[in-house]
């Protein structure tokens, strides 16, 4: 089941919130894997969208003077419009509000309410509810009499609520979890997971009658389905749980649910159990990476850290953007943003690294071959960038399965790093003057040619626009999007006599 293809997703984002470079962290991770498995040839499923229930929404909503559905029909775009200016290539976006949710929720509720195991019961339910949160706390979990994320007062609340009995599923979630110790990633996440367990499960409250903005639940429809019973579920309405069995059998279960640590509980303890109830596949993989902080503190919209993606995107381009958050912080642990550390990345591994190498690769070329790619005459000129090449693509692949982004890229400009060195050593600039030096010239400029084709390829998931430019430059025949690795990895691909052209240089440097 599930094996055709390789489906990843990432939390459908709350539609009220104000998009920040925490929640586009989570989606360049996501991006930049699934356009490497496309890379490597794997029939690729990226879902992505907006989570758009609930009585926070309803609120706003009314505030405005407009229905729920105007309200949310409002902000979405807020969403897709960061997602196209970073790049993001999701094959689907869902809203929680489309027709094939509702199936899907229904479908769900129906299953594990009917699964013979009273999984879902109906009790009373009384707390201290933070609005923001959509949660209810306890007088402990309390600070100075307010909600300990929002800091503002609670209400006492008491409903009738539809319960699902997760205490059940303690014993099947270990087993899960020993059977499958990479169902959730990294390790911190898995222990945290496992002694959440070990410590006890609690049943939660799946429906509310205190507001009406949700999807009713099918077997008593005054009760809407509340918070994770819809938001989870977003991942299987999209694979076709209600209306597509053969998408289904080929999609589910999901092969990395990529989510920050926030949200582990959810998806780690509760939706697991909720799909064994239905009788569903558990995803295959949980992967929670670290919190983005801002001056050291977890960016929020009422922090007032917040940034929003555009400020960055306008000064560093997209895909220095991408770059940088992906090669700055150890995926799996809370990292730092800073403008200073974003300058001194763009300008040291960018700028100077990548940049510089293909313009003075490609102003060569120009000067000396009217820029066509000469032939590689002299036996050995090349040196070790082959086997540099080959080491550091199998080294990318490694760690891009393993999700470890950060090393991902370390690897692949070990081979800039190699290859800037080289002209160093060759000093092709020194062989142009002297005619004798004619086939070294030509052997060397080839192999760094051939250095920056093989460049183009492996930069193209994290940095799509400039492995584009310099796929343009170098004048290849056949498109980048038609490229695999690792067949785009083997040395001599280029042809003799390709046509490259100096064009823009690909990131100019930024002033501190
Ligand atoms: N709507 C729920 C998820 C439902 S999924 C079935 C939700 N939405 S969210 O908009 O609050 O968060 C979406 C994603 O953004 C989460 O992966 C969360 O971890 C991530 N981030 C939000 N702020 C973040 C940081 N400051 N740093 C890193 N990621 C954080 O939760």
């Amino acid at each position: 089941m599930g094996r055709d293809v390789f489906f990843i997703t990432t939390p459908i984002y709350y539609a009220n919130d104000v998009p920040h470079i925490g929640h586009a962290y989570t989606e360049v991770a996501s991006d930049f894997i699934a356009r490497y498995r496309r890379l490597r040839g794997d029939d690729v499923r990226y879902l992505t969208g907006t989570d758009e229930h609930g009585l926070k929404v309803a609120r706003a909503a009314e505030e405005n003077g407009v229905t729920p559905r105007e309200w949310t029909d409002s902000l979405e775009p807020r969403w897709r419009e960061v997602w196209q200016r970073l790049d993001i290539s999701y094959d689907d976006y869902i809203r929680t509000t489309e027709p094939r949710h509702y199936e899907a929720v229904a479908k769900i509720l129906q299953a594990v309410h009917d699964n013979g195991r009273d999984d879902i019961y109906g009790g009373t339910y009384e707390g201290l509810y933070c609005v923001a949160c959509e949660a209810y706390y306890t007088e402990d979990d309390l600070i100075e009499g307010n909600c300990p994320i929002h800091g503002r007062p609670v209400e006492q609340m008491r409903e009738q609520n539809y319960f699902f009995r997760l205490s059940a599923y303690a014993d099947r979630l270990l087993e899960h979890y020993t059977a499958n110790p990479s169902a959730i990633e990294p390790e911190a996440r898995r222990n945290e997971v496992l002694s959440l367990i070990e410590g006890g499960l609690q049943d939660f409250s799946i429906s509310r009658t205190t507001f009406d903005w949700g999807v009713p639940i099918p077997w008593d429809p005054e009760h809407v389905t509340y918070v994770w019973f819809d938001a989870l579920t977003n991942y299987i309405t999209a694979a076709g749980y209600a209306n597509d069995p053969e998408r289904f059998a080929r999609e589910w279960p999901a092969n990395i649910h990529l989510i920050g640590k926030d949200i582990v509980r959810f998806h780690a303890v509760y939706w697991p159990a909720m799909l064994m109830a239905a009788g569903l596949e558990p995803p295959t993989q949980v992967w929670a990476h670290g919190y983005l902080l801002v001056g050291g503190e977890k960016m929020s919209k009422t922090k007032l850290t917040g940034i929003h993606p555009f400020d960055l995107i306008d000064h560093f381009g997209t895909d220095s953007y991408r770059y940088y958050f992906m090669r700055e912080i150890s995926f799996g642990q809370d990292g730092n943003f800073s403008w200073e550390s974003m300058t001194e990345r763009h300008n040291a591994d960018l700028a100077n690294g990548l940049g510089n190498l293909a313009s003075r690769v490609l102003a060569m070329l120009a000067n000396n071959f009217d820029g066509a790619v000469p032939e590689p005459v002299t036996p050995g000129a090349e040196g070790d960038l082959p086997t540099v090449i080959d080491d550091a693509l199998r080294r990318y692949d490694a760690h891009m399965i393993a999700v470890q982004l950060q090393p991902a890229l370390v690897a692949v400009w070990d081979i800039v790093a190699r290859a800037n060195h080289y002209l160093v050593e060759k000093e092709p600039w020194k062989l142009a003057k002297d005619p004798a030096s004619r086939d070294e010239l030509s052997s060397v400029l080839y192999a760094s040619a051939e250095t920056l084709r093989v460049l183009a390829v492996a930069v193209a998931p994290i940095m799509p626009r400039a492995a584009q430019a310099l796929w343009a430059q170098l004048g290849i025949d056949e498109p980048l999007d038609a490229q695999r690795l690792p067949a785009a990895g083997v040395w001599g691909g280029l042809a003799v006599g390709t046509k490259t052209t100096k064009g823009d240089s690909l990131f100019p440097r930024l002033e501190a």
